[in-house]
């Protein structure tokens, strides 16, 4: 599915964030294992978090979806090897985390993906697990993921040597399944989605910083049981409205319920020193998660140097950061950013690409962008091709509303993976952005 994105006067209005795709993930997961009744509200009735669900329920969870109300139910018998390969479809964090959780449970399954998933790596995650005790078998470090056999060890110690949530969430996932503990030090801190949820079902952590970075030693933890989940708004999907909002003219938008987790919402900070008229009201925590409201306005934003410190917490917003610089005044500088050409597509290729069509001037470097940002509407008059990647055709989407004659993106139909009804809720806020 195509795209088109044209130009608007300004957006307005209220909106619902949709539930985060990391949560959602994780409360499927945590709470399969945890065996009890639980009704979980916010979920993002997503594909991501769809296929991570039809895996587990192939697993033997019990796990049904009525709309945005997902029900898990108490299993009486073990969870079993599957019957048939799981496809965990575009989702890296399924894929990632499953295979922690299926390791420490002593499955044996074979794990696929989608055509994107099949190029990204797993080495990351299957050189640690073997070091664990597993016996996992890959195509050279691509899918299929073969777990076979082997025993996750105690007290394994992990020095994390990229930053990613995928794997430190994957290795925790590993020693709770298999009731052992771990210890595991990141030298550069990425989201905490999987402590928090630990933490917030009585499981024992205990957290240091050093100079070594952030040390999560998860001792053996019996989790308590719960009857509720309440999943928080996904700040990565918020970030497309808010900079659709910061960069039209006499745009004044309300967010709601948006997770505020400062491991996640490093582009609040950036936006901040890039001039941007955001106000967050109603802060509140809900099931261990920061979250609030957010009223964003029209702003004349000026470009910064991003600290490299913050990439890991804005990894999935740096497309839509390059959009909201393309419209600030002077040039923004991302470097260290090189994870971001192995996630659904290569992103900093893909938005060099997008920039170039917008006639946007701009640097690609081997591991970030400088984007020299105009003030000027632009004239679009190519194809932008989104090579599939859901963020990228967003982020582009978004563009064109700062675009003389609109933006036609290629390729559109993996929005679903993680932002349903994405033309539907921009349109209600005066996007015109129709296929
Ligand atoms: C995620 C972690 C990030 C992010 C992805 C979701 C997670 O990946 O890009 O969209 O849910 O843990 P990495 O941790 O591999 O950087």
């Amino acid at each position: 599915m195509n795209l088109e994105s044209l130009p608007t006067n300004g957006i307005s209005g209220k909106v619902i964030c949709p539930g985060d795709k990391s949560i959602s993930q994780r409360i499927l997961i945590i709470g399969s294992l945890l065996n009890c009744d639980i009704k979980i509200s916010g979920f993002l009735d997503a594909q991501d978090p769809n296929s991570t669900m039809m895996a587990l329920n192939n697993l033997g969870s019990l796990i049904k979806k009525d709309k945005n109300l997902v029900s898990i139910s108490h299993r009486s018998k073990p969870f079993s090897d599957p019957n048939f390969f799981l496809d965990l479809g575009n989702s890296g964090t399924g894929i990632r985390l499953l295979t922690g959780f299926l390791s420490g449970l002593n499955i044996e399954a074979t794990l696929i993906g989608d055509e994107s998933l099949s190029k990204r790596p797993m080495s990351r995650i299957v050189d640690p697990l073997r070091l664990m005790g597993k016996e996992i078998s890959t195509n050279s470090g691509k899918t299929p993921i073969q777990i076979k056999g082997g025993n996750i060890k105690d007290n394994f110690e992990y020095v994390m040597p990229i930053a990613s949530a995928q794997v430190k969430s994957c290795l925790m996932l590993a020693s709770l399944s298999s009731g052992n503990s771990i210890k595991i030090t990141e030298p550069k801190v990425t989201r905490d989605h999987t402590e928090r949820m630990i933490e917030y079902l009585d499981g024992s952590l205990e957290i240091t910083e050093s100079s070594q970075g952030k040390t999560i030693f998860l001792k053996k933890s019996k989790l308590s049981e719960i009857s509720t989940y309440d999943v928080v708004g996904d700040f990565s999907s918020a970030a497309f409205i808010i900079v659709a909002a910061l960069i039209s003219k006499n745009s004044e938008v309300l967010i709601k319920n948006v997770g505020l987790n400062t491991t996640r919402s490093g582009l609040l900070e950036v936006l901040f020193k890039m001039n941007a008229n955001i106000e967050i009201v109603n802060k509140r925590k809900t099931c261990n998660e920061d979250c609030g409201d957010m009223i964003i306005k029209s702003s004349k934003l000026e470009g910064i140097n991003v600290p490299d410190s913050i990439i890991p917490n804005i990894i999935d917003e740096i497309p839509i950061l390059s959009i909201a610089a393309s419209f600030a005044e002077g040039q923004t500088t991302i470097k260290n950013a090189s994870e971001l050409k192995v996630k659904e597509s290569d992103r900093l290729h893909a938005t060099s690409m997008g920039l170039e069509a917008m006639g946007i001037r701009h640097d690609l470097l081997e591991d970030g962008l400088i984007i020299y940002g105009t003030q000027d509407d632009v004239d679009i008059c190519e194809e932008i091709d989104s090579f599939g990647d859901h963020r990228i055709a967003m982020s582009f989407l978004v563009a064109g509303l700062r675009s003389k004659n609109g933006v036609k993106v290629k390729n559109c139909n993996n929005i679903e993976t993680s932002f349903p009804n994405f033309s539907k809720i921009m349109n209600n806020l005066g996007t015109n952005i129709n296929e």
